[in-house]
């Protein structure tokens, strides 16, 4: 890191407020040192009209599955209040940032964190009472947690995966495979990131001076296309 990435990046924590400045989860606040786009909230923009849909729904429990920093689970708690939250994280380094992330928006008493999941333990914590909400990024894993044999719960809930065939060839087609006949899929796919991702009311003056550094902010380091797949049960 160069001495201006971090004048850069304190400008904007500075101008932020230390949350999430905007998107579906604006306002939650994140932990020191966040990553920029959930900062800035450009973050996966292509699935803020599905969050925002997804949020009016009063589900009675948010299962985050790879929870990373716990962008996620809080941004989704914060939104809907009512419900149990529940994030499975395989690392501890990244299961501390959630916890401090989750207390510093007042959810800790509503959250329960995990460790890594399997078919296993994924499965009973889908079977309690109420409409549940899946909301799934684990780096290719979605193919052997989608089990429909695994974890049969999943037919009946609705789901936002990351699919990640870069790393796992075959998961985006095994999914729909798996799931079409008992939900409706929708695909959402990355878009290319501009300057115009950068809110113009986000330390305009810093964007002004430092444009390279505020188009590097909205970057999401993707390996190549991704896809997004929303599924909603059927008759639900
Ligand atoms: C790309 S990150 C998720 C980032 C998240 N979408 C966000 O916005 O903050 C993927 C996370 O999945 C975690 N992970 C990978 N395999 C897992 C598993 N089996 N169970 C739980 N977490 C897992 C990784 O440790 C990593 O933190």
């Amino acid at each position: 890191m160069y001495p201006g990435d971090t004048l850069f990046r304190a400008a904007l924590w500075r101008a932020a407020g230390g949350a999430v400045f905007a998107g579906p989860f604006r306002g939650l606040r994140l932990a020191p040192r966040p990553f920029l786009p959930h900062l800035i909230g450009c973050y996966e923009r292509e699935l803020h009209p599905v969050l925002e849909r997804l949020c009016a729904q009063p589900w009675a429990r948010i299962v985050n599955v790879g929870g990373g920093n716990g962008f996620y689970i809080a941004g989704l708690g914060r939104r809907v209040p009512g419900a149990a939250l529940v994030v499975f994280e395989l690392t501890a380094e990244a299961r501390a940032v959630i916890a401090a992330t989750v207390a510093r928006n007042g959810l800790t008493a509503r959250t329960t964190i995990l460790g890594a999941a399997t078919p296993e333990n994924l499965e009973p914590a889908l079977r309690a009472a109420g409409p549940t909400l899946v909301v799934m990024d684990v780096e290719g894993v979605e193919l052997d947690l989608t089990d429909p044999a695994r974890v049969p719960s999943l037919a009946a809930t609705t789901m936002l995966i990351e699919t990640h065939d870069v790393l796992r060839a075959g998961c985006r087609d095994a999914i729909v495979a798996r799931y079409g006949a008992t939900h409706r899929i929708t695909e959402i796919a990355t878009a290319p990131r501009t300057l115009d991702d950068f809110p113009a009311a986000l330390a305009p003056r810093v964007r002004a001076w430092m444009p390279a550094r505020a188009l590097a902010a909205v970057q999401e380091w993707r390996g190549g296309p991704q896809v997004w797949l929303v599924l909603e049960p059927r008759g639900a």
